[in-house]
């Protein structure tokens, strides 16, 4: 099958030298890319930037900000069987980023920022009915009813939903798999390779 993963933060920029992003490692969007690809599928993988090896026998496309990632998903998902969009894509950027390095002033700096485009909502609204769509949740509060808010907002067929406080740059990791259809998996804290290969499996069972 055809697999399509992002991974990894986003960067927003706000001048030249300064963006805003958030803690994303990408690992475990590259362990999934990884568990696809040893499982003999095809991998394309849109990375934000991160410090990890790409990943054997994947297709890795690098991508910056938000808008470079929807691009990037956007040109491969009608062709995609599983699409699987791990990355902590950033919700808002700079609504005018300067071209010049901003010098500091006196007092407060107020920052507008603007949302960025919900790339997973986008696919949701567009999905193939074969197609297998796959969303992450990192939550810090409510985490099994957020996670069903969005698995039904935006038309996912499964969510991976984690406490950020055990996911967010660590090796291992927790994951509450809730599919569309009702089933609840949990997979208890592991390394993110072994928890990788388990999500495919529950996926696609
Ligand atoms: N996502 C996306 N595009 C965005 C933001 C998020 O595709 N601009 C995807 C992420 O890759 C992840 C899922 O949406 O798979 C969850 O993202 P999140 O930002 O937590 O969901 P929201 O519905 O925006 O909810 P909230 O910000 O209120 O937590």
């Amino acid at each position: 099958m055809k697999f399509l993963i992002s991974a990894g933060p986003t960067r927003e920029k706000i001048d030249p030298v300064r963006f805003i992003t958030n803690f994303s490692s990408g690992r475990m969007g590259y362990a999934i890319a990884n568990a696809a690809s040893c499982l003999g599928h095809e991998v394309t993988l849109v990375s934000g930037p991160v410090t990890l090896p790409e990943p054997e026998n994947v297709r890795t496309i690098h991508v910056e900000s938000a808008a470079e990632m929807a691009a990037a998903i956007h040109a491969n998902a009608p062709d995609a069987d599983v699409i699987i969009m791990a990355a902590a894509v950033a919700d808002y950027r700079p609504a005018n980023p300067e071209t010049h390095k901003m010098k500091k002033m006196p007092g407060e700096l107020v920052l507008k920022l603007e949302r960025t485009e919900d790339i997973l909502a986008s696919l949701g609204k567009n999905k193939r009915a074969d197609q297998i769509l796959v969303g992450f949740a990192a939550e810090t509060d409510d985490l099994e009813q957020n996670a069903l808010g969005k698995l039904q907002r935006k038309n996912l067929d499964w969510i991976a939903a984690n406490w950020v406080a055990d996911g967010f740059g660590t090796d291992t990791n927790a994951l509450l798999l809730l599919c569309r259809d009702g089933r609840k998996v949990i997979l208890p804290s592991a390394e993110k390779a072994v928890l990788a290969g388990k999500m495919l499996d529950t996926i696609l069972s």
